[in-house]
């Protein structure tokens, strides 16, 4: 790989030992993928917070690192947690799950990273340009930003997007290249979707049938308004992401680089799939029963418009059983200040910040019964928490919370 005077003098350990090790991983991963060099990053975002996820070989890890002095020299922000900072005891988390997780947290913090602790920090202010190439983890946000935004990203595993923000660049392969951006699979969608739980279930059909492949979608018809539109479109990504391994989408006539380069976004040898109806994914990710323990909406995490639109469903009624919204720490702020948190804690409703439903101990509670409008969540809920599953949109899952059952 050809390296820059910059990177030669990282790698030979001359800023110290944690930036030799990050350029080590860098220079490893470039050499596996046949990378030719580095490209430079304005941003990172770091998956593998979770102490439900890395657990103490995980927390050892990064304090390693951290001890080793390696410091971010780009922006780089923290992908959800295990618990919310400000709810956990009060929510009834796991006192000595939560000491772990707070230790995460502050090593990540030691060494520069920003708390944001959410999987949408497009958000909360942080939206990278077209073109712009970054280093990002989660798979729904990786999904968002190269395929919504236009950004150019590979789904980073934690330790690479960390090594990304000490040394300010990833090796340029996979996604950060044009070639390898063009769509492999021609979608004809010939059914409607008439809510995010629709466009999460195609999302989950199309992940499982194209695997890492990269979709072309026709005959979507989106949402005029745009915050619903961007609800839709981070549901599809996020369920494509979970079922298979989609990290870029393109839709005629609305994604960045399918309205630049039209037809010329898609290979010329592509398969054609055909989608006529989501029941079969409905039949996947809902399951028998009526029995619910827990409603958790907001996966990918929810955005103030989503916050205020669950408001408006819940109106002024009381609620049966809980209701979880995952969000961020900063949306949740902006709907305090709107009027919309306390109408959604009135009803008996929670906007919890920093975690999700996923990443949380949730197994761990006694929690088993969960209901939600997200595929991504009901494709890994059973898998990562044991759960038994409800899926619906929005308005079911409320409903249910409100009867205190699930209506099949
Ligand atoms: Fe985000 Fe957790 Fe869903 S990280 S995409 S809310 S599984």
């Amino acid at each position: 790989m050809k390296l820059t005077e910059k990177e030669q003098a990282l790698l030979a350990g001359n800023h110290g030992p944690g930036l030799k090790k990050a350029m080590e991983i860098l220079l490893a991963l470039g050499k596996i993928y046949g990378a030719k060099d580095m490209a430079p990053v304005t941003s990172a975002q770091i998956a593998g917070v979770s102490y439900k996820n890395i657990g103490d070989p995980g927390l050892a890890f990064l304090t390693d690192w951290a001890n080793q002095n390696a410091r971010v020299h780009i922006p780089a922000f923290m992908n959800p947690a295990g618990i919310d900072r400000q709810l956990w005891r009060q929510l009834g988390f796991p006192e000595a799950f939560a000491h772990k997780q707070i230790e995460i947290i502050e090593v990540l913090k030691r060494m520069g990273v920003r708390a944001t602790l959410t999987c949408t920090p497009y958000h909360i202010g942080i939206v990278p340009q077209k073109g712009e190439h970054i280093a990002w983890s989660e798979s729904s946000a990786v999904s968002y930003a190269n395929s919504i935004l236009g950004a150019r990203t590979n789904r980073e595993g934690g330790p690479s997007a960390l090594a990304a923000a000490f040394c300010g660049r990833t090796p340029r392969f996979g996604l950060h290249l044009h070639e390898n951006r063009l769509a492999t699979h021609r979608v004809l969608v010939n059914c409607k979707l008439e809510s995010s739980a629709d466009f999460g279930l195609l999302g989950y059909l199309i992940g499982k049938q194209v695997g890492n492949g990269i979709p072309f979608f026709q005959g979507i018809e989106l949402p005029k308004e745009e915050a619903e539109r961007t609800t839709c479109l981070k549901s599809l990504g996020a369920a494509m992401a979970a079922s298979g391994a989609v990290a870029l989408y393109h839709i005629e006539g609305c994604t960045p680089e399918a309205k630049m380069y039209g037809e010329r976004i898609i290979k010329p040898t592509t398969d054609v799939l055909e989608i006529s109806s989501l029941d079969e994914a409905k039949i996947a990710l809902d399951h028998e029963g009526n029995q619910i323990d827990l409603v958790t909406l907001g996966c990918p995490h929810a955005s103030l418009e989503e916050l205020k639109d669950i408001a408006r469903i819940i109106g002024n009624q009381q609620l049966k059983k809980p209701l979880w919204i995952a969000s961020s720490a900063i949306v949740r702020e902006d709907a305090r200040a709107n009027g919309i948190l306390e109408m959604i804690e009135k009803a008996g409703g929670k906007v919890l910040a920093d975690t999700c439903m996923v990443v949380a101990p949730l197994g761990e509670m006694g929690i088993k019964y969960i209901a939600t409008n997200s595929a991504k969540a009901a494709t890994y809920l059973p898998s990562h928490q044991g759960a038994i599953v409800h899926f619906g949109t929005t308005e079911q899952c409320i409903q249910a919370a409100i009867q205190g059952k699930w209506k099949n």
